[in-house]
């Protein structure tokens, strides 16, 4: 299906080049960037859909939604085989106690399920695709750790290189993942403007496909499955779709993926609203939130101090369309603290059977927040998108639980000095 790009800032159009990053006009670099916006028609009905169904996730990974992506074709290895690690089709687990206890109807998106272990494979997996048209070699990529893990890893079946610059503060679990898939992977600070300026400039220098999402326009789209998939996992409960979708904001590629994928069923009549689209960030890092409650267009660049390093960015880069979006669903925009996060991880996994990493966790914190303020009308059903495993932190997780395990002597009465017995 043919695409056109068009910059969300001075609105000009451009044809859809596979390799094109920002608007060429427009654009003022890493701290005041023109995004582009991909213009394409679905023409999504119900023959569509239960075709798409009928593939198996497994095997097709987001590409079972190829008709809905702006891609030239689905991507395939040399044998035929689609081009994926098998990303996507993550469970939706309905939130008991967590839900009733807040008064709502609450399930957990769960993307650590992914075959790298954050949502990032299905964004990784749209800009692998573009690289590959655009008959690039070398990828490269300023992140926190999870998009560069599901690029490498991409990457790697693809037979195309890449090189992630990360924070000085990525984890190292983070980094240990990114390298075992062969990428080459440096550490650069002390700003995110620095490791989006190398980036950049490495780009033009030598030629490398830009795979910093949002700066490769389509990377988000791949995000649109995650829409699609939990609006029919609610409906084969038998449930409407979501009144409320609360997603943890960085860069804001997931949560205009969202915005796009439930635009997409609403164009289609499947639903008949969008999902109120929440935008949950640090404290520390707010640069969308405010943006939202200052009645900006823009992202309002500002600190990036949290513990949660995948939404700890100093600028929203994708700002204009997560606000349009919020304006659109009428979303809102939360903050939470790391106490919060830490809080809301330990309650995830202690109730839910959820291990998610805080930047993830965040999401059922914002729940948790706007439960209290009494946003959400009693017996909504809210989707709580967890983004990433919390094998991605596990320093910060271990701290969190009260530090390593004690090591004793091979006897019960040893045990039952630090297990007490019920
Ligand atoms: C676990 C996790 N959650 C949320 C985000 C934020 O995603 P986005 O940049 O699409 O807003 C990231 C980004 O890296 C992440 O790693």
């Amino acid at each position: 299906m043919p695409v056109s790009l068009r910059c969300t800032r001075c609105g000009r159009v451009y044809p859809g080049d596979p390799a094109a990053t920002t608007c060429p006009v427009c654009d003022g670099g890493p701290e005041s960037p023109s995004i582009l916006e991909v213009n394409q028609e679905v023409n999504l009905d119900r023959d569509l859909w239960e075709r798409m169904l009928a593939r198996s996730p497994r095997d097709w990974g987001i590409w079972r939604f190829g008709e809905l992506l702006p891609v030239e074709a689905v991507p395939r290895m040399p044998s035929g085989e689609v081009l994926t690690g098998g990303e996507g089709d993550t469970p939706l687990l309905r939130a008991e106690p967590l839900g009733p206890r807040l008064g709502i109807d609450l399930y957990l998106k769960n993307e650590a399920c992914n075959p790298t272990g954050s949502f990032k494979d299905r964004v990784a997996a749209m800009v692998v695709a573009k690289a590959r048209e655009a008959g690039a070699r070398r990828l490269i990529l300023s992140s926190s750790g999870n998009m560069a893990g599901g690029v490498a890893s991409l990457a790697a079946r693809a037979g195309l290189r890449v090189t992630a610059v990360v924070a000085p503060e990525t984890s190292v679990a983070k980094v240990a993942q990114i390298k075992m898939y062969g990428a080459d992977v440096v550490r650069v600070g002390p700003t995110e403007t620095d490791r989006l300026n190398l980036c950049l400039e490495a780009a033009r220098r030598l030629g490398w496909f830009t795979a910093t999402s949002p700066l490769c326009p389509y990377g988000s789209y791949g995000a649109k499955t995650i829409a699609y998939e939990e609006w029919y996992q609610l409906a084969t409960r038998g449930a409407r779709g979501p009144d409320w979708v609360v997603i943890p904001v960085g860069y804001g590629c997931n949560f205009v993926g969202h915005w796009k994928g439930y635009l997409d069923l609403l164009e289609a009549g499947f639903i008949r609203r969008l999902p109120r689209l929440v935008a949950v960030q640090p404290e520390g890092s707010p640069s969308l939130v405010r943006a939202w409650e200052e009645g900006s267009e823009e992202g309002i660049p500002g600190p990036s101090d949290s513990i949660a390093g995948g939404i700890s960015q100093t600028l929203t880069l994708n700002a204009r369309q997560c606000l349009k979006a919020m304006r659109q669903t009428g979303g809102v925009g939360v903050t939470v603290t790391d106490e919060d996060m830490l809080s809301a991880q330990k309650e995830l996994a202690r109730s839910a059977g959820v291990f998610a990493e805080p930047s993830a966790a965040a999401a059922f914190a914002g729940v948790v927040k706007l439960g209290a303020r009494g946003v959400f009308a009693p017996g909504d059903t809210v989707v709580a998108v967890i983004t990433g495993s919390g094998l991605k932190d596990t320093e910060t997780a271990l701290q969190s639980a009260g530090g390593d395990a004690p090591g004793i002597p091979a006897r019960v009465e040893a045990l039952l000095e630090v297990v007490p017995p019920e």
